[in-house]
């Protein structure tokens, strides 16, 4: 946020009352998300407003500007507001501020979901190396400032990208490009970050990283609706996101919820994926159906979104991720699915030719 140098102490009434407005759809306000560009507050009454420009849809901008009118209408000594508000969908690359392609990715794809430990790093690192196995040039990058796992699942627990002139370079493994904040700053650093630090970084790794010429970014997105989410919203139109749930979530609102997010910064959702769907006994090779199994496709057609398919609880999993070797290789019956979800994902992003049908 571009909040002034020395906002006087009228502007920080005015920040004050805006921070209780929260984006909708997401449980960060939009002072904390990073999104209110200018805020004053003149002595004679004046209240000038400017938010940075996002893909909010229509209904969004119309519930933001009541809310910011409402909280700044209910400031003592306020007789006039001017609100800008949030761009709708005009992706620019040659514009500074607001949502624009990533240079050299064709693609962007975030894993999400409203619950922790559902799965979201596991499918975004067997999804990126599904879809580069189908010969996809493919990125990889950690967003999870707070809990980053990808260096470890992908074997690179100790390593450090490098910059090249202004930008950083990603690592490679398994013939992807691999990015996590990890590399960058110690784990507790990052834990204390909240707002402009948090939409700041999610920039630069964004931004100014060379990805060199990639067809899907897929991202790691740490759990629920917050700062990182949005900025990630507010920095790069988002083509195809790809949200995790767990059969026994459905009882939950966790889905829904992020599902509505992504919805309400226009972005487009490939769909649904039911992690820990069935089990593959290890010994006899059955299949055994879990608690909640099957749950997940239904709620995927009520929210108006595909279902992509089951992705099974197989015991081999944690133990190659811990050793940061690959699923695929290691795991036939996962591998299957993540293959299939590939193809989905290639599918939902008009890939599967090979080239986006841009
Ligand atoms: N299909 C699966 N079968 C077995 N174990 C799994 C499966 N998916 C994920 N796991 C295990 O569950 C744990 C959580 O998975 P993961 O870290 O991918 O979840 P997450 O949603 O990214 O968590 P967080 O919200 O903390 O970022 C890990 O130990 C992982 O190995
Ligand atoms: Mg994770």
């Amino acid at each position: 946020m571009s909040k002034p140098q020395n906002p006087s102490a009228l502007d920080e009434k005015l920040l004050q009352a805006l921070s209780l407005v929260n984006y909708p759809g997401f449980d960060t306000s939009i002072v904390e998300a990073g999104l209110v560009e200018r805020a004053t507050l003149d002595p004679g009454g004046k209240a000038v407003v400017v938010l940075r420009p996002i893909n909010a849809p229509d209904d969004v901008r119309q519930s933001l500007e009541d809310q910011v009118a409402s909280v700044v209408g209910a400031l003592e000594g306020v007789t006039e507001l001017s609100l800008t508000l949030p761009e709708p969908p005009k992706p620019q690359a040659d514009k500074p501020q607001g949502p624009r392609p990533i240079s050299g990715v064709k693609a962007v794809v975030p894993v999400a979901s409203g619950k922790g430990g559902v799965g979201k790093s596991t499918v975004a690192v067997n999804l990126a190396l599904a879809l580069s196995e189908k010969g996809l040039r493919v990125g990889l990058l950690d967003l999870d400032l707070y809990g980053p796992s990808i260096p470890m699942m992908m074997g690179l627990a100790n390593a450090k990208p490098q910059g090249e002139g202004d930008k950083l370079l990603p690592l490679e493994a398994w013939g992807i490009k691999v990015l996590s904040i990890g590399f960058l700053v110690p784990a507790d650093a990052a834990l204390i970050w909240r707002g402009p630090m948090v939409a700041k970084a999610v920039k630069q790794l964004l931004h100014e990283v060379d990805w060199g010429e990639i067809d899907v970014l897929v991202l790691d997105l740490p759990p629920g609706t917050g700062d990182i989410q949005i900025s990630l919203a507010s920095e790069t139109p988002i083509d195809g996101a790809v949200v995790v749930a767990t059969p026994q979530d459905v009882a939950l609102a966790d889905v829904i919820k992020a599902v509505d997010m992504f919805k309400h910064v226009g972005a487009r959702i490939l769909g649904v994926v039911e992690n820990m769907s069935y089990f593959v006994c290890p010994d006899c090779g059955g299949r055994h159906e879990i608690f909640g199994h099957g749950s997940v496709s239904p709620l995927a057609r009520n929210l108006g979104v595909p279902f992509l398919g089951e992705i099974p609880l197989d015991p081999a999993v944690p133990g190659l991720e811990d050793n940061g070797q690959s699923v695929l290789a290691g795991a036939p019956a996962s591998a299957e699915a993540y293959r299939s979800l590939a193809d989905q994902v290639m599918q939902g992003l008009g890939l599967a030719g090979g080239g986006k049908n841009a």
